[in-house]
């Protein structure tokens, strides 16, 4: 495929700035596109908290006014970029006196635990003032590619306020949902400030969904090709309300539009054979060096010597998407396993409450570190014999992936990349990499954690699951094709004049 320049939207990228799994994408995904020969520039906010590791330089690239209703807002850029690796990111900073992203946290404010009140008017900026950035930038771009709701005004504006700037003329624009749980759905003063007016507003327009705005809804109609990141979950989403999240309706309308790519990760920073955060290393022949971490994990969390009992790890946001009613259903029945429990995750007070709770009456079996905390992260993916993700929903989902790359046996709820990653093993045939349950019942997640631990106890078996895991590539290599593939798509329907235009949306919605 011919070099491309790609410039990719959005509000996170590791290690700048990482929430979940958002950041490790975008970031893995840049890098390996500009490894092979892409040019490739990420767009992101200018928080107060970004992280800019040693090895990164930063400099000015200059001001802009941005259109913000009748009037304009302020904005700031700086280039964030790699002294030996491939990232390049445009940092967009709001330089008006609401400073939206002058401010601790990224999405939530730390003290309240909440979002913010003006997220809606923070990425709408932030998506108006990219636009503007990538239009003066001086290099001319194939694709936009915009993810999650905080990037989704990005293709709309291309397509509309901008449809006649030729520093856009040929380019095709990708929407990524990685999680429609996460949509953005706010009372409809937003679009006089977007820049559209009241006559936008009617039942079923792309601006409209229930009386409301909704920043997701813009990005799926506007885009060229829509992505998610994986294949079950593109099914899903369409298929039914508890996974479209209302959406499904707007999804299926584009059916043939919408595609599913599976994450990959990152092999320079999840490697246990490389991993700069564990002090003992190893790989599929060679698994000694896990028993070291793993002694090391026990000790860091309390655990006394005996009973040796296989560790569960949990990290993980700490929100109801993630499963955790089945631990708190299914509490005694898990105090009763022969298992100790790892659990590293910040969110809602109710599971904190939970995890601390136990952590506070069975110290032996229970330890919680609430923080973010990325090398106890990698800690506990190669300690741990077992990672647990009962998730109600996983659009990918990328612990049991960084879980099978360091031999810890994912058990898993079947659903979305969950569903598409994690096969159950079979104790005769020695296939299958995991245990996976299906119904959301904590009775089905208690009895593949059995499962996990009859086979446990045969350690020749156990090596052979593990060695399943370790042995499959599920590098950024496979995914970026998957991009490649989409990205030529698109541009093969704007060279044939497919190019969506405010009328042309209007009309097929
Ligand atoms: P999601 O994006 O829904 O949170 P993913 O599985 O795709 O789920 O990605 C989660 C990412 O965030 C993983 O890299 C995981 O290790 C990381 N993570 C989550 N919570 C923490 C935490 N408290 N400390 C460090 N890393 C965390
Ligand atoms: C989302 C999803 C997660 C996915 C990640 C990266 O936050 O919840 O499943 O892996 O985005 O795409």
């Amino acid at each position: 495929m011919k070099p491309l320049s790609i410039a990719h939207v959005a509000s996170e990228m590791a290690p700048l700035a990482k929430v979940g799994g958002l950041g490790d994408v975008v970031s893995a995904l840049a890098s390996e596109q500009a490894a092979r020969g892409h040019r490739v520039l990420v767009v992101m906010p200018r928080y107060r908290d970004l992280q800019i590791p040693k090895g990164w330089k930063v400099h000015d690239w200059g001001a802009t006014r941005v259109p913000w209703g009748m009037g304009q807002e302020p904005a700031r850029f700086h280039i964030a970029e790699e002294e030996h690796g491939h990232l390049r990111a445009l940092l967009v900073e709001h330089a008006g006196e609401r400073r939206f992203f002058d401010r601790p946290g990224f999405y939530d404010d730390p003290n309240t635990g909440e979002g913010w009140p003006d997220n809606a008017e923070r990425f709408l900026f932030f998506a108006r003032a990219a636009v503007e950035a990538l239009k003066g930038f001086g290099e001319t771009f194939d694709i936009i590619h915009a993810h999650d709701q905080q990037a989704a005004w990005v293709p709309c504006f291309v397509r509309t306020h901008e449809a006649d700037e030729p520093a856009f003329a040929d380019l095709a624009t990708i929407y990524t949902i990685h999680n429609l749980g996460y949509q953005g759905i706010v009372d409809p003063w937003v679009l006089s400030v977007a820049g559209f007016s009241r006559e936008f507003f009617f039942p079923q327009s792309p601006f409209e969904y229930w009386g409301r705005v909704n920043f997701m809804k813009v990005g799926i109609v506007f885009a060229d090709l829509v992505s998610t990141v994986s294949p079950t979950y593109a099914r899903e989403i369409q298929s039914s309300g508890e996974y479209g999240c209302g959406l499904e309706g707007v999804l299926r309308r584009r059916t043939g539009d919408v595609r599913g790519i599976l994450n990959g990760i990152d092999d320079r920073v999840w490697d246990p054979a490389t991993d700069t955060h564990l002090d003992a290393h190893y790989d599929r022949e060679h698994l000694d060096g896990k028993q070291a971490n793993r002694r090391r994990l026990a000790m860091a969390c309390g655990f006394p010597l005996e009973p040796d009992w296989p560790i569960v790890g949990i990290v993980s946001r700490l929100v109801e998407q993630k499963g955790f009613d089945l631990i708190e259903q299914a509490e005694r029945e898990l105090c009763d396993l022969h298992a100790r429990f790892v659990v590293l995750g910040v969110g809602q007070p109710r599971y904190q409450e939970l995890f601390r709770r136990l952590a506070f009456e069975r110290p032996w079996q229970w330890h919680f570190a609430t923080a973010h905390d990325e090398a106890l992260a990698h800690r506990i993916e190669a300690g741990s014999d077992l990672f647990l993700m009962p998730s109600r929903y996983e659009p990918c989902g990328l612990n049991q992936l960084y879980s099978l790359r360091y031999g810890t046996v994912p058990v898993v709820r079947s659903t979305g990349g969950l569903a598409d990653t994690v096969r159950e093993f079979d104790p005769i045939t020695r296939e299958g990499n995991g245990f996976v349950f299906a119904p959301f019942e904590a009775e089905d997640m208690i009895m593949a954690l059995r499962r996990a631990l009859a086979v446990h106890a045969e350690p020749q078996l156990w090596e052979a699951l593990q060695r399943n895991g370790m042995s499959q590539d599920f590098s950024w290599r496979a995914s970026t094709d998957g991009y490649d593939r989409l990205y030529e798509e698109a541009l093969e329907r704007i060279a044939h004049g497919r190019v969506p235009t405010l009328e042309t949306v209007r009309d097929s919605f």
